[in-house]
């Protein structure tokens, strides 16, 4: 069993999907969780649904394309925390899909601001309270396709791609002060990303996936809750995959 009591965490893109179900793993697992989201609007069914399980889950909004509103994220979590954070899960993610000769500029810097850049200014913010806490977790959610790549999804596999060469790089940095850096590379989960795919496009994945069905969020909270807990304290600078077995 692995137990987070006393840990405390920062979820991104907290308020459904991948976030959530993260965000209910690790809260049941004993830690307090504040997850974030564009709006209060669609965090507060989120709180009220933990309360009502007596969970330690906690919202705040902002832009994760804005530098300013990461930072201070990142500072409230810290205050609300008693100025611990143990956990920053890098789940906040879009997709704006098209084919590399159409693809417009605004639909490369808008997935590359929201995808990559915010996790340089979320791991900035909470880099110096962990090294001085001499311990932290980040784990940042990546994408199947980072190692694939996708038809009509350049802008998207170059995020998650990226993903990669920055999290084994900032895990050898800070290694030495205990702070592991992993990522969890999700193949296709059924949320609302995926929602958008045709029937056509749907079967396709599914003759991809061994396990022969598309994953659920519950799966990636799964292996980031490991990637959080005890049982993975010598993993760093790694990706997990959990993707049916598609790569
Ligand atoms: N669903 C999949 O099949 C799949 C596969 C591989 C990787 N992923 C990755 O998992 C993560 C979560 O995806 P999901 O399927 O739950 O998607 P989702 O669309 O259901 O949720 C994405 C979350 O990110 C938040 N977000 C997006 N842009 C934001 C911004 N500018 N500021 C603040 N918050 C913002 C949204 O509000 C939402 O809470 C993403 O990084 C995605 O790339 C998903």
């Amino acid at each position: 069993m692995i137990d987070l009591k006393g840990k405390t965490a920062l979820v991104t893109g907290g308020s459904r999907g991948i976030g959530k179900a993260i965000a209910f793993k690790l809260a049941r697992a004993g830690a307090e969780v504040i997850i974030t989201s564009r709006s209060d609007a669609s965090s507060t069914p989120v709180v009220t649904e933990a309360q009502k399980e007596n969970l330690k889950i906690s919202a705040l909004s902002g832009d994760v394309t804005s530098a300013a509103d990461c930072r201070r994220i990142v500072q409230q979590a810290l205050e609300a925390f008693g100025g611990k954070l143990d956990i920053l899960v890098n789940n906040a993610g879009i997709t704006q899909d098209n084919l590399f000769m159409k693809m417009k500029e605004e639909e490369w810097d808008q997935v590359l601001a929201t995808n990559l850049t915010s996790l340089f200014h979320f791991c900035k913010a909470v880099i110096r309270p962990m090294m001085k806490q001499r311990a932290g977790r980040i784990i940042n959610i990546g994408s199947v396709v980072g190692h694939t790549g996708n038809p009509g999804q350049v802008n998207y596999a170059t995020t998650k791609a990226g993903m990669l060469g920055f999290s084994q790089s900032l895990a050898k940095e800070v290694a030495s002060r205990n702070i592991l850096v992993n990522v969890v590379s999700p193949g296709f989960i059924a949320t609302d990303m995926t929602a958008q795919l045709n029937e056509e496009q749907k079967t396709t994945i599914l003759e991809k996936i061994p396990l022969n069905r598309l994953g659920q969020a519950e799966d990636i909270a799964g292996a980031v809750l490991f990637l959080a807990g005890d049982l993975s304290s010598y993993i760093t600078g790694t990706t997990l995959h959990v993707n049916g077995g598609m790569y």
